[in-house]
């Protein structure tokens, strides 16, 4: 078995370009100066003919068109297995309305993001008798495809922002945001998309692991504020942001970990242009800046 994991997606909501966004990077990509990504999404497989897919974005038609692992192998005889869920966010729910085609694949999720999708009758368009909705526990290892064990574990965030209340908790720990372990004979890989704290139990997980996916949303906690595209922090969407001193590769530089991925980006991100001083940075501290179509094998 060789793990295999495949960026279907790179970016955060919105994608680069974002439909709606002038920003430096959203105008370089729509002139084809830096390469444009589609949103957060993840493919992996062990034996190299079952895959799952992390997370389901909105661009999983034009992901999947693009994959050749993932091309189907007969009339309707596809390699993906099945789809894993790490938050109900829309950048991760909103493609599962691509996969309706009654199409039989496995939804692994935790009760609160199933809850989520029985809540939102839309989602009925996944027909019950193709497509499995299992609920996954914390902390409780299963098969997500053959030869590839996966454990969800909490991570601290927040609920989807269609759910936020009056007041928003951004460091909750429980079944709404979690991070997913995965693992092939002694190969240890993480995938953590949204992340808004590095806690002591997050460290003690990662440390000595083969491979890390992790949330890249920001480069500084007030990016979107200074480029005026909005109020909201980093802090305040539940992603810690990549610099500064309470930043992604300070809390990583202690710690172990083979290779280090950034994936999830916000458009505004400055590491997401290969001439960016930002990049430059991150690279030298030893992270990859992940890009779509990027292939990793173990
Ligand atoms: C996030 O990652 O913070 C969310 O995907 C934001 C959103 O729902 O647009
Ligand atoms: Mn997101
Ligand atoms: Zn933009």
């Amino acid at each position: 078995m060789t793990f295999r994991a495949h960026i279907l997606g790179a970016a955060a909501g919105g994608g680069l370009p974002q439909w709606n966004c002038g920003c430096l990077n959203c105008s370089l990509a729509r002139s084809g100066k830096i390469a444009s990504q589609t949103q957060s999404s993840l493919a992996v497989s062990a034996d190299g003919d079952s895959w799952a897919v992390l997370n389901a974005s909105p661009d999983i038609r034009i992901q999947l068109s693009r994959a050749r692992s993932l091309y189907p192998t007969g009339l309707r005889q596809l390699p993906l297995a099945s789809v894993l869920l790490t938050n109900g966010d829309i950048d991760h729910v909103a493609g599962l309305l691509t996969l309706r085609e009654m199409q039989p694949f496995t939804l692994f999720a935790t009760q609160a993001i199933h809850d989520v999708l029985a809540q939102n009758p839309v989602f009925d368009a996944l027909n019950a008798s193709v497509v499995t909705r299992t609920v996954i526990a914390l902390d409780t290892p299963f098969e997500l495809v053959p030869g590839l064990t996966a454990t969800l574990f909490a991570v601290p965030g927040k609920v989807p922002l269609y759910l936020e209340g009056e007041e928003v908790q951004t460091n909750l720990i429980g079944d709404q945001t979690v991070g997913v372990a995965l693992q092939t004979g002694t190969q240890n890989t993480f995938y953590i998309p949204g992340c808004a704290t590095l806690n002591d139990d997050l460290r003690s997980r990662l440390d000595g692991a083969d491979l890390l996916f992790f949330d890249g949303t920001l480069w500084a906690d007030d990016e979107m504020l200074r480029a005026g595209l909005g109020q909201k922090t980093g802090k305040r969407m539940g992603h810690m942001s990549i610099s500064g001193p309470d930043g992604t590769i300070a809390a990583f530089a202690e710690l172990n970990i083979a290779r280090k991925v950034f994936v999830h980006m916000n458009n505004t991100n400055p590491v997401l242009r290969p001439d960016s001083a930002e990049r430059a940075e991150a690279e030298t501290a030893g992270w990859i800046i992940g890009q779509d179509g990027m292939e990793i094998t173990l």
